[in-house]
């Protein structure tokens, strides 16, 4: 079995590639990414030299580029991960989301449809439901959610959902899509709250919290992700949506306060600042379907998995300091210098 993972060197993508090593050591994984400001190689560092791994760099809209290497790998299956995934830049620069999000999984489908696959998998986002009210704590996601976006983030994730279904129907593409919750641990990029908090709070920096801090989501282990990705390629119906989520809810000032008591530092930390335009209230998955169909529960409760993760953060200090400081942006250069395509 070989698989394209699209945006491997990103932060969901990377622990999924260590996952599938780990847990299919006969399977041949190819990581195919553009290296944006958040693909890092220093994240691969340690599968570089694995006889089933590989790297490539490569855009996922340059369609002549994806096109001879599906005609050259012969991939069995596709799981695109690749995207800009910060609802803030969207907010900034909409432009390049829409190119990569859509028009990137678009070029991915069709090398699918001319080369043969028996799987292409989207990951998609619960953001495509939109969002929750705060004061209806019953209300959930289901996969029968209608879509409803806020954020050009989301818009662009939306679209790419519709093409992807799209080419089921029309083609008769092998697809799977998955919509998963905000996920954290490992090698998550410092833009995001978990990691910036831990980063922030560790340098006794002011958190910048949106708004009153009372916006929710529903927290996911990076590996619990993986894990029903996994069951989805091998176990999901082609054509089929799935909900990927934990019961996990907290606020965001709930999860600030949590890491600073975990780091021993002062809640006077905290800054409250002018909130994110368009702001979606709360965010909660109904993973029945996954659940009931697959056997999937996720493992790791939120409590567990935020030690877990300030941990990890506290054990690589070097790996979001070389973020912070733009360093990883060289390793690239400094290990392959200007050679392209393949790198083991
Ligand atoms: P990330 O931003 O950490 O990683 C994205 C990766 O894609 C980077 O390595 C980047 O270099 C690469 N990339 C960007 N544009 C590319 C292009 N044109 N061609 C090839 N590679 C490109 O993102 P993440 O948090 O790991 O999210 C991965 C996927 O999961 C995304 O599709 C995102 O929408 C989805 N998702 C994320 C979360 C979350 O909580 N982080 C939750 C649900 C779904
Ligand atoms: O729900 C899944 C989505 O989760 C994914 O599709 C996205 O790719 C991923 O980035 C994430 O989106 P969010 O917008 O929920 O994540 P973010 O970490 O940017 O923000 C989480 C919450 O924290 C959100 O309510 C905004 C708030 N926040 C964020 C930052 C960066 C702050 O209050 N302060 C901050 O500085």
């Amino acid at each position: 079995m070989k698989i394209l993972v699209t945006g491997g060197a990103g932060f969901i993508g990377s622990n999924f590639i260590f996952y599938m090593l780990d847990q299919h050591p006969d399977y041949d994984i190819v990581c195919l990414d553009a290296l944006t400001y958040a693909g890092n190689l220093e994240t691969l560092e340690h599968v570089m030299d694995n006889d089933n791994f590989k790297f490539i760099k490569g855009d996922i809209r340059d369609r002549d580029f994806i096109f001879d290497l599906f005609k050259k790998e012969n991939f069995d299956m596709v799981v695109n991960f690749a995207a800009e995934s910060h609802v803030d830049r969207s907010i900034k620069d909409p432009g390049v989301f829409l190119e990569t999000n859509i028009l990137g999984t678009q070029v991915l489908m069709a090398a699918c449809r001319e080369y043969g696959i028996k799987r292409f998998h989207q990951v998609s986002t619960d953001e495509v439901y939109g969002d929750l009210p705060l004061d209806k704590p019953d209300l959930m996601f289901t996969e029968e959610t209608s879509i409803t976006t806020s954020s050009p983030y989301s818009a662009s994730k939306a679209s790419a959902d519709l093409l992807v279904e799209a080419y089921h129907r029309t083609f008769n593409l092998p697809v799977t899509i998955s919509r998963c919750s905000n996920n954290y641990g490992p090698y998550q990029f410092p833009e995001k709250l978990i990691p910036l908090m831990i980063s922030k709070a560790l340098a006794e920096e002011e958190l910048p919290v949106y708004g009153k801090g009372e916006n929710v989501r529903d927290w996911l282990y990076v590996k619990d992700h993986c894990e029903a990705i996994d069951l989805i390629l091998h176990k999901g119906q082609q054509g089929e949506v799935y909900n990927i989520g934990g019961h996990n809810e907290r606020s965001n000032l709930e999860v600030v306060k949590t890491i600073l008591n975990e780091l021993d530092k002062p809640e006077s930390l905290i800054t409250f600042v002018e909130d994110r335009a368009g702001h979606d209230l709360r965010y909660a998955i109904d993973p029945t379907k996954i659940s009931e169909e697959l056997d999937w529960e996720p493992t790791i409760l939120f409590d567990q998995g935020i030690k877990k993760t300030i941990k990890w953060y506290l054990d690589n200090e070097e790996w979001w300091q070389n973020i912070l400081s733009g360093e990883y942006q060289d390793y690239y250069q400094k290990m392959y210098g200007d050679k392209q395509g393949d790198k083991r």
